[in-house]
């Protein structure tokens, strides 16, 4: 080697050994704060002083858990942090197994009001079996809890994390703004209780794109105050399917705006794209809504609204759903059916849905019998081939 390549090599590695030195004094590694990835030894401690440590830090920094399985009990994440953040985590992190040890907290694992901040891969494990099986048996268990929440948070980045198990809801967004969840996994049995795999509500800006969500209870749910949705790329199924609603708990009740469904795939699920009320006044309203290239296998209510929710019977007083459906389109729909009502849009007797466009629907009916379609007060108009044959209102 010539003295110059020595030198600029020299330089080279000074410069690497530099760049890596400055980033490893953001690294906040859980082990190095105490947890242990046996799976048995509780880390909650750990990961908090873990956060802490990152969250204070004048510039990025990254939490890492590293490869194996910890342990981790009822834990917040608490923001806003000085500076952007990454949690990165390459292990698995499970939860206790006894249910009990939740008592009513709602949650298990909450991010709340970070910003700038980015959860990439791991293995989130609820471990819910014996919660599940309390549930199923009729006991008087506690309320379950979601297992990975955020609340409030801004500007957020959640990649490549699969949840599996959970109590409840998989992943909660609520009061979030400018969020993006991509090739996210969520898994529990199909016949687990609630197991919803996204819920966001109160939520602005938020796109779930290239999940896969194999659960009990609806695939995504869409709660009241969602506005600036896109859910694309999604397998849904097994699972009740993309649901808006349940609507009209509350009297007084935010609306839900600008969502769009689209390039995403249904394999035997209850329900494809869902919108739902209870059948009780309110003012919420669901608007401006898309749902478009969606291809459905064997879906038992491909294309369903449900303004007459009450399935107790009770609080449902005048049976009249209060929330206004309205621009709601849904365009270049295909598959099979489970049933022979491949789309049933039932709407508030008192306020009927307005602006529903069909366009290029084909849905079948496996056993060789037409679909069918079912409408009541639901008022559009139709393009292109529809099959069923539209029932709207003009
Ligand atoms: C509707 O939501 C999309 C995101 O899906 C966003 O890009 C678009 O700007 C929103 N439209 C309006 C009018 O806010």
């Amino acid at each position: 080697m010539t003295k110059s390549v020595i030198r600029f090599s020299l330089l080279f590695t000074l410069l690497t050994f530099i760049d890596v030195s400055i980033s490893a004094s953001n690294v906040f590694n859980v082990v190095s704060f105490g947890a242990k990835p046996d799976g048995v030894t509780d880390s909650t401690g750990a990961f908090l002083k873990a956060w802490q440590g990152a969250c204070v830090s004048a510039s990025s920094a990254t939490v890492v858990v590293p490869k194996g399985t910890f342990l981790l009990k009822v834990i917040t994440f608490g923001g806003p942090c000085k500076s952007k953040i990454t949690f990165q985590v390459a292990g698995t992190v499970i939860a206790p197994e006894d249910y009990r040890t939740f008592g009513n907290s709602g949650f298990w694992i909450l991010f709340n009001k970070v910003n700038r901040f980015s959860l990439v891969g791991g293995t989130f494990d609820a471990r819910a079996n014996g919660f599940w099986s309390c549930r199923k048996s009729g006991q008087n268990c506690p309320p379950g809890v979601r297992s990975i929440s955020f609340n409030s948070a801004k500007d957020v980045i959640i990649s490549g994390v699969k949840s599996m198990n959970s109590q409840v809801t998989h992943m909660t967004l609520n009061g979030c703004t400018n969020v993006v969840v991509r090739n996210v996994k969520l898994v529990a049995p199909g016949n687990s209780p609630n197991t919803d795999g996204f819920h966001v509500q109160h939520s602005t800006g938020v796109t779930f794109t290239g999940s896969t969500v194999q659960t009990g209870d609806d695939c995504v749910a869409i709660g009241p105050g969602t506005r600036n949705l896109l859910i694309t790329k999604l397998a849904c199924g097994p699972g009740h399917g993309v649901s808006i609603g349940s609507l009209a708990k509350e009297l007084k009740e935010d609306g839900v705006e600008n969502v769009t469904v689209s390039s995403s795939v249904f394999t035997g699920s209850q329900n494809g794209v869902r919108i739902k009320s209870w059948a009780r006044p309110s003012n919420g309203f669901v608007r401006t809504v898309f749902f478009q290239d969606l291809v459905m296998k064997n879906v038992e209510n491909p294309i369903i609204i449900d303004q007459n929710y009450c399935p107790t019977h009770e609080g449902c007083p005048n049976e009249y759903s209060g929330v206004k459906i309205s621009q709601v389109t849904y365009k270049n729909i295909q598959g099979t059916s489970a049933t022979q009502e491949a789309m049933k849009l039932v709407c508030s007797k008192s306020s009927p849905c307005t602006g529903i466009t069909l366009q290029d629907i084909k849905l079948t009916y496996n056993k060789g019998t037409p679909a069918t379609s079912f409408c009541f007060n639901a008022v559009g108009k139709s393009l292109g081939v529809i099959q069923p044959t539209s029932c709207l209102n003009r």
